[in-house]
């Protein structure tokens, strides 16, 4: 992207997933707190997003406000807490007349938006597509895109368009990251009017990876981790394919509450590491025997990440050969095992794992 942000998946945590349009500043103060004292800060999480009905209405100027009940400190007062924590600073905004909560969107005040969020110190702006009527997506986008650029200040752009407008397509040139979905439910599969379960979301992300590169990544929607309407073995399968999948990790958890098993998967710096890698590869399947399936990612220094996912209902063994994921077969490979911590090296021509049901094996491969 033009902008020269984001050349790694962002990584940060958003209000959405958890509180909806129910917050207040102290949400927002309590989760950047939650985040530095979790050592989410320290394992790479960023930027502190608001989402959606943060605003009140526009003065007789045009200038937009925060609602004054929940925001009363300001929102240029918490943006400068936030950064006193050494964290950036995300705010939402929507391309239409209305934002999905029908507060005040941004259409016909781009300009006027932009000045203020640069103004407030804002770092990164989620940009939503509700009341949008017949309004180009691409030219929308680029409209806000320059906006922010004309402020002078980095911003990075988190367009939510939804996918219905191909934004894989253009979207690389205007912003760093666009949905390829609707919403993500805190469940393992099954779409419920606009909104999909997360492996649902995996197979409708998973083929756009050609799109994905440094400053402008594929987005296949805010993390559920901790949220409860998964199992921890199922939470795992969702932050490791997020991490193939070279996604933005943005949290929406309560973190000052999250339990231990919740820690150790967001907090997981090998599957980071993979998600961050500086090559930028999406991962993607390379083999799909229905239940089973095997994903690879090619990283930087030569190594690859590679997850075994099993949909069944019941363990599986999973194996895969070296030359289904780009290696030679005869291969000296060292294997690190990314959830239980164990390397071994093998001379097999490949490996095997039996998979919980729902479950993942995630390795990271290193030829020797
Ligand atoms: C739709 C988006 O896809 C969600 O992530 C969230 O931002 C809501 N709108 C807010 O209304």
């Amino acid at each position: 992207t033009a902008n020269g942000l984001a050349m790694t998946p962002p990584m940060g945590w958003n209000s959405w997933n958890r509180y909806g349009c129910k917050i207040t500043e102290q949400t927002i103060r309590d989760a950047t707190d939650a985040i530095v004292n979790s050592g989410m800060k320290a394992a790479g999480y960023q930027y502190v997003v608001i989402d959606d009905c943060w605003h009140g209405e526009r003065t007789a100027d045009g200038v937009i406000t925060a609602d004054a009940a929940k925001f009363p400190s300001g929102i240029k007062a918490l943006a400068d807490y936030v950064h006193s924590k050494g964290l950036k600073f995300g705010i939402y905004s929507d391309a239409g007349r209305k934002t999905c909560g029908g507060r005040p969107g941004s259409q016909g005040h781009e300009y006027q938006d932009a000045i203020t969020y640069a103004r407030w110190g804002v770092d990164y702006l989620k940009y939503d597509w509700c009341s949008t009527g017949v309004r180009n997506a691409e030219e929308a986008y680029a409209l806000m895109a320059d906006a922010l650029r004309s402020t002078g200040r980095n911003i990075v752009l988190s367009m939510c368009e939804w996918g219905n407008n191909r934004p894989w397509e253009w979207g690389g040139k205007i912003g760093n990251l666009w949905r390829t979905t609707g919403d993500i439910r805190d469940a393992w599969k099954g779409p419920v009017t606009y909104s999909l379960g997360m492996m649902d979301i995996v197979d409708k992300n998973e083929p756009l990876y050609p799109y994905a590169g440094p400053g402008h990544w594929n987005d296949p929607d805010m993390l559920e981790v901790g949220n409860g309407g998964m199992t921890d073995v199922e939470y795992r399968t969702h932050f490791s394919l997020w991490a193939m999948m070279a996604a933005p990790l943005i949290a929406g958890n309560d973190i000052a509450a999250m339990t231990a098993s919740t820690r150790l998967i967001l907090l997981n710096k090998a599957v980071i590491a993979v998600d961050q890698d500086a090559l930028g590869a999406q991962g993607r399947r390379v083999r799909d025997d229905g239940e089973s399936e095997i994903w690879a990612r090619p990283l930087a220094n030569g190594d690859r990440a590679v997850a075994l996912v099993n949909r069944s209902e019941a363990p599986a063994r999973i194996s895969v050969a070296w030359p289904e994921i780009g290696y030679p077969a005869r291969l000296a490979m060292r294997i690190d095992d990314l959830w239980n911590g164990t390397t071994q090296v093998s001379v097999k021509g490949g490996f095997s794992a039996v998979v919980q049901p729902h479950g993942v094996t995630m390795v990271r491969l290193a030829p020797r």
